[in-house]
């Protein structure tokens, strides 16, 4: 009989893809996501004790493949105390469900390498840092403070209780359109600007759910351990190549992948001057089994035989959850959207794009999801004072 996973974050990006992805590989995937979706069984909060304690009790869980979160684009619209009982309190009580069905097999907790923060020096002057599990995390908001809290919660419950954890800190996945301002990336260049990623802070989503479908495969024998997920750097660990990475990057890639220089001529691109940190990602290949299949290299031989370096499935997934530049603008995409919609109130026969309609959903998407966020906080908060009076 095949396994049940339940899928935290159902609705995200990665959630979305693991349950397109999981029953592929023979489980049966369960979704528990604030914002309903094609992909999410339970609508609610993993906040939600009543809600938590009904999943597993309906279903026969295996494993727990815990992504949903609040992240790097919450941190404007979300109180550091909303940090906190998403990511902390809610991960704990995940955990202590999971332990008290007595029936899961593993949890698979998925953080993130952000949370490395202020351990590097991102002025230039100094060598790139090569970031792999000995080094020590030191968070700069409270998106790493609380990814951390989690993983120590984490450790905390696989120590009292036995229950297998693994921690999977991954690099940026995302797949959608990135913010301009922020990158200073220009659109056309935005593909550009993810490739050079593949070489030393990024990993393709689907590499990403494969990790997570080694680690489940991998975490009884393992127990308990961290784990870097990122696409395997061309780069080697030697001073001399970590000096060269801070403003001279492309004659360290030079060195070892000659070729990449033509790919890039014939788009148009450039690689970057400086890099200020490398991920490492060997402990997850050597323990986990784990086999990235959208390196750099790969992306350049993809480029060179005129496909897509993405994965099918980062494709899909871009496809359904849209641009992240919407989520980086959320206070204004708020204003933005009321503006929107009256125009669409005001004048139907106005000639509105395809693509404007389409950013106006993204909004509309948006907005539910926060509604319907803060309405399950607060729905729980106030059953939990009435239980309480
Ligand atoms: N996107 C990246 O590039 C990236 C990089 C590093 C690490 N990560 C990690 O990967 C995981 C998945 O990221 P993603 O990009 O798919 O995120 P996402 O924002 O696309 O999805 C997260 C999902 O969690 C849901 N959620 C939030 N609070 C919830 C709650 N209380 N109860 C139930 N659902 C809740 C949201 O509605 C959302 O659908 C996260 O843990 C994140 O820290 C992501």
């Amino acid at each position: 009989m095949c396994k049940t996973i339940l899928v935290t974050g159902s609705s995200g990006q990665l959630g979305t893809a693991l349950m397109w992805a999981l029953p592929a590989h023979g489980y049966h995937a369960i979704g528990l996501d604030v914002a309903a979706s094609a992909t999410t069984t339970y609508v609610g909060s993993f906040y939600d004790a009543s809600l938590v304690r009904q999943v597993f009790t309906d279903n026969d869980i295996s494993f727990v493949l815990h992504t949903g979160t609040l992240h790097t684009p919450h941190i404007e619209t979300h109180t550091k105390q909303n940090f906190i009982d998403t990511n902390v309190s809610g991960t704990l009580l995940l955990l202590e469900q999971a332990v008290a069905s007595g029936r899961c097999l593993a949890f698979i907790f998925t953080s993130t390498t952000s949370l490395f923060g202020r351990a590097f020096s991102s002025v230039p002057g100094q060598p790139a840092a090569w970031i792999d599990e000995t080094v020590v995390p030191l968070p700069k908001n409270i998106y790493g403070i609380t990814k951390i809290a989690a993983e120590s919660m984490c450790e905390l419950v696989h120590r009292q209780s036995g229950m297998p954890v693994l921690v999977l800190r991954t690099s940026r996945f995302f797949t959608g359109q990135d913010n301009v301002e922020e990158t200073g990336w220009t659109t056309s260049k935005d593909d550009n600007r993810k490739v050079n990623e593949l070489a030393y802070r990024r990993v393709d989503i689907s590499d990403v759910v494969d990790a997570h479908i080694c680690a489940m495969e991998k975490a009884r024998g393992l127990g308990w351990g961290t784990y870097i997920i990122s696409a395997p750097t061309p780069f080697s660990r030697d001073a001399e190549t970590l000096r060269l990475l801070d403003g001279e990057a492309p004659t360290a890639l030079r060195t070892i992948l000659p070729a990449f220089e033509n790919t890039f001529a014939k788009r148009g691109w450039s690689f970057l001057a400086r890099l200020d940190r490398v991920y490492d990602s060997t402990k997850a290949i050597i323990e986990l089994g784990w086999k990235p299949r959208y390196t750099f290299e790969a992306a350049l031989a993809a480029i060179d035989e005129g496909k897509d370096w993405r994965s099918d499935l980062a494709v899909k997934v871009s496809q359904k959850v849209g641009p992240r530049r919407m989520q980086s603008h959320e206070p204004h995409t708020v204003l933005w959207t009321g503006v929107a919609l009256k125009a669409l109130d005001v004048s139907d026969s106005c000639a509105l794009t395809k693509s404007y309609l389409e950013d106006v959903l993204d909004c509309c998407q948006w907005l539910t999801t926060v509604i319907i966020a803060r309405c399950t906080d607060i729905k729980g908060r106030v059953e939990s004072k009435l239980l309480a009076a």
